[in-house]
């Protein structure tokens, strides 16, 4: 059998070392907590109160957190230790420990401990997909087994052509070789960039669509993660100071994102998937 790129033991210890830090991700700049508001959006429009939704990849909470407030009961999981720890810590400080039905150590491509159709739907946003490489097959297999007929799989991925927008400068550092290598496959690893030090597949929203579409999911949501305000960074502590003006450009990101011109210009892709009923 031909050898993985996915390395478990790799993304286990990168957030194990990572952290805390984790926690801040989304709240750190104004631009971030427009990604948290359009992620979060993508969860008010498709959760129901009493869902039982099994997050996979929930590191430190923040999505647990607005799954709580939407009223859901959440499996709590992630390869992670050290994240599931600070989970736990996080609900508990925060107060949403009790929509938490419990907390465990897993990887995306195993969910063997759960039933069958034992989840209303299955939450995994901040990269689990991404993490496991030529592994997305039998874990995006492994979700729609544990999703009941009906339930819905939100996904959260790398975006390829939004990370080199973001990043634009510090990709212009590799070779020309290494970023036709890494635009060719989407691949982000030592084998295609010797300096890389993340290592997770790139998708573009074509890509990830036509994915989800050959595992019989019916394909409801396709995002951007941000797209208007992506490289506005500059201006962010301005607008958010203004009350009127954020809640306008949250909703416009929300919008905006959606559309077929925007869909790879944020750092994540956020897709929806309904397994058939
Ligand atoms: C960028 S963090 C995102 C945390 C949270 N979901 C969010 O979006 O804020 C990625 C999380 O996914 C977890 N993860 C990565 N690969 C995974 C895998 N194969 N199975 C389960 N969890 C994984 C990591 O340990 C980490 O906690």
């Amino acid at each position: 059998m031909e050898k993985s790129l996915y390395s478990a033991e790799w993304v286990e210890s990168y957030y194990d070392e990572f952290a805390g830090q984790e926690w801040d991700r989304l709240v750190r700049t104004p631009a971030r907590e427009i990604q948290l508001a359009v992620h979060a959006n993508a969860l008010t429009t498709f959760t129901r109160e009493g869902d039982r939704v099994l997050e996979v990849g929930a590191g430190p909470g923040r999505f647990t957190q607005i799954l709580a407030q939407l009223g859901a009961t959440i499996v709590v999981t992630d390869i992670s230790q050290v994240q599931l720890d600070l989970n736990r810590e996080n609900a508990t400080t925060y107060g949403f420990a009790g929509h938490v039905a419990e907390w465990r150590k897993l990887d995306i491509c195993d969910l063997s401990f759960y039933a069958s159709e034992s989840f209303d739907s299955v939450v995994a946003f901040g990269g689990p997909l991404s993490y496991v490489f030529d592994r997305r097959d039998q874990a995006i297999e492994e979700c729609k087994r544990v999703t009941k007929p009906g339930g819905f799989i939100a996904l959260g991925v790398m975006s390829l052509w939004g990370t080199v927008h973001q990043y634009l400068e510090g990709v212009l550092g590799y070779t020309p070789e290494e970023n036709a290598r890494i635009i060719a496959t989407g691949d982000l690893t030592s084998e295609n960039a010797k300096f890389a030090s993340h290592f997770c597949h790139l998708f573009h929203s074509g890509e990830l669509k036509q994915f989800l579409e050959n595992h019989d999911l019916e394909v409801t949501f396709v995002s951007a993660s941000s797209g208007l305000s992506a490289v506005h960074a500059s201006v962010l502590d301005a607008v958010r100071t203004d009350e009127l003006k954020w809640k306008q450009l949250v909703a416009m990101e929300i919008q905006a994102c959606q559309t077929t011109g925007y869909l790879d210009a944020g750092t994540h892709l956020i897709a929806v998937g309904h397994k058939p009923s």
